[in-house]
């Protein structure tokens, strides 16, 4: 389910200008991580693999199930792994967080999970997450997003968030602060509070 999301997601920044490089959590693959082996500064393949194809990227999409309420142990382990390049390559990365269950709420609870070691670790993450309610019956035949309202969201969400990455690559000012920026006219109906 969070590949057809990946798939989808993928359609979306191609349609809008951007280009992807879609990796699998299998290309990452990392034992799980101790310290031990860490010591004498080895990593695993799969840790290099991802911290190599971070570096390379302007900002990062991330699509995951939630496991247990909270984000699949494998994820983590490999950010846990990544963490300890110098430099962090999850630091000031801008990301986007997705999310795909059978569940009603999507896999929600997930994406929040993830916030904490991304943003601990300096991720700009986005304010918005999309997180697809009852995955296994939301795909049309054609494997789009069957509901309308659902799909003009997802793709808002997504293209929100690459005007964000664009103007944080290209303009100095917003590369230095983090601010919310979303992108809309100002409407006091609407505007976020402190
Ligand atoms: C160990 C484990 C724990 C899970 N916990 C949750 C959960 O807390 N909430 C939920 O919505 N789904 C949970 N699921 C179901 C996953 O969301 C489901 O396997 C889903 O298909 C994963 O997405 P995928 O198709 O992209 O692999 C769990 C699955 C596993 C294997």
């Amino acid at each position: 389910m969070n590949t057809r999301l990946v798939e989808l997601a993928t359609a979306v920044i191609e349609r809008n200008g951007g280009t992807v490089d879609c990796g699998s959590m299998a290309e990452f693959d990392c034992a799980s991580y101790n310290a031990d082996v860490h010591r004498d500064d080895r990593f695993p393949a799969g840790a290099d693999e991802l911290r190599r194809r971070l570096e390379a990227t302007d900002a990062l999409v991330v699509s995951s199930p939630e496991y247990n309420a909270s984000v699949p142990g494998v994820l983590k382990n490999a950010i846990d792994w990544v963490s300890r390049f110098h430099p962090q390559p999850f630091h000031e990365r801008h990301t986007l967080l997705l999310s795909a269950s059978p569940s009603m709420v999507g896999g929600n609870r997930g994406a929040w999970a993830l916030r904490v070691p991304f943003e601990h670790l300096g991720a700009r993450v986005y304010p918005d997450m999309f997180s697809l309610a009852q995955a296994h019956l939301a795909f049309d035949d054609d494997g789009e997003i069957a509901n309308a309202e659902l799909r003009r969201r997802f793709e808002a969400t997504i293209v929100g968030f690459m005007d964000l990455a664009e103007a944080a690559k290209h303009y100095p000012c917003v590369k230095t602060a983090w601010v919310e920026y979303l992108g809309e006219h100002p409407e006091p109906a609407v505007d976020r509070v402190q």
